[in-house]
């Protein structure tokens, strides 16, 4: 069988999973870095399960506002808007297959595809970590439990040896579950994923994290090599300490010139042991979406930056993936030294 069937049938199994079936429409979005042989796949594989297909190419340049070689986040959607043609065509789409370069995430229209009830599928990473980390059931269950322990909270504290101490409150938070595939009209996804998240209560976070050796900052896609002290007061973050790692954060985002880049985003923990902690140093930082630094088993997640749900689009977004973190909900352990407690990740 050559590359591009298997591609297909690696499609072909997760669209499956989306219920991808006759007489739906498939829109692909797309831009020039996208890769060819995966908008080949999800054309041929929604064929195949009976759905009709079409491709929305963006033309993405970079903007005045956008002060960083590298695209800001949502520089996609905003090529895209709300309201031209192209969004309009996918609003009317049944699912939408996210297939640019660094994904339609943190921008109103990835909000108002899924409010018209369309699902959608972020695709990035390369064939391996697709099939390696392919969605399973027992971790879509681990996902909705916790989910719905971080639904029922109202308070989240992140301690570690090398000397995280935060608080957040979580009461009434908006919760995402990421199990790698959508089911259901309306539900976003980013295939491969295994983690659960949610956007604190905004101004809420109050203490400090430690960066240690071997965390992860994205999107640099590089582990950090001497600890930074990060100081949040009030749901910001006010001081940065620490050597060149702290440097070249402080740098990066205050290169957005954009007090909003200093605010919490969203918080949470990965589940996935097929998720490698070590994958990134395999691989050239464009080959990869990181997913693997997000999902891994038992790391904590926290990130700055937009929340969609103050109406914050800040384009400066930075994950925070880290190892051998306790994070406590309304005073209980769900995750000890970077390990997942088992019985609460189990219960009903
Ligand atoms: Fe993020």
């Amino acid at each position: 069988m050559s590359e591009l069937a298997d591609l297909m049938s690696l499609f072909k199994k997760e669209f499956i999973l989306c219920k991808v079936s006759k007489g739906e429409t498939i829109g692909l979005v797309t831009e020039r870095e996208s890769k060819p042989d995966y908008v080949a796949a999800a054309e041929a594989a929604a064929k195949e399960l009976g759905a009709s297909v079409f491709e929305v190419r963006i033309a993405v340049s970079v903007s005045d506002d956008v002060p960083t070689i590298a695209r800001g986040l949502g520089s996609t959607g905003r090529a895209l808007g709300t309201d031209s043609i192209e969004a309009e065509s996918l609003k009317r789409a049944d699912m939408v297959v996210d297939l640019t370069s660094e994904g339609i995430v943190h921008a109103p229209i990835r909000e108002e595809i899924l409010a018209g009830g369309a699902r959608m599928l972020t695709v990035i990473e390369p064939p391996e970590i697709l099939e390696r980390m392919f969605p399973r059931e027992e971790i879509r269950t681990e996902v909705e439990n916790a989910a719905r322990l971080l639904e029922s909270a109202t308070e989240m504290k992140v301690e570690s040896e090398s000397g995280t101490d935060i608080t957040f409150r979580v009461a009434n938070s908006p919760v995402g579950a990421q199990y790698g595939y959508v089911d259901q009209p309306g539900r976003w996804d980013h295939w491969p994923s295994g983690f659960v998240h949610c956007y604190p209560v905004d101004k809420s976070a109050q203490g400090k994290i430690v960066l240690d050796r071997g965390d992860i900052l994205l999107p640099f896609k590089r582990y950090v090599e001497e600890p930074v002290v990060l100081h949040f007061e009030e749901g910001f973050l006010r001081k940065i300490e620490g050597g060149f790692d702290a440097l070249l954060i402080r740098e990066y985002m205050e290169s957005w010139k954009d007090p909003e880049a200093f605010a919490t985003s969203h918080t949470g923990w990965g589940l996935d042991p097929q998720a490698q902690w070590s994958a990134l140093a395999l691989y050239d930082k464009f080959q990869v979406a990181a997913m693997d630094a997000r999902s891994f088993r038992g790391n904590f997640m926290f990130s700055t930056g937009p929340n969609r749900f103050v109406g914050r689009y800040t384009q400066c977004h930075l994950d925070f993936p880290m190892r051998a973190c306790s994070v406590f909900l309304d005073g209980i352990p769900v995750v000890e030294e970077g390990k997942i407690v088992q019985e609460v990740a189990l219960s009903e």
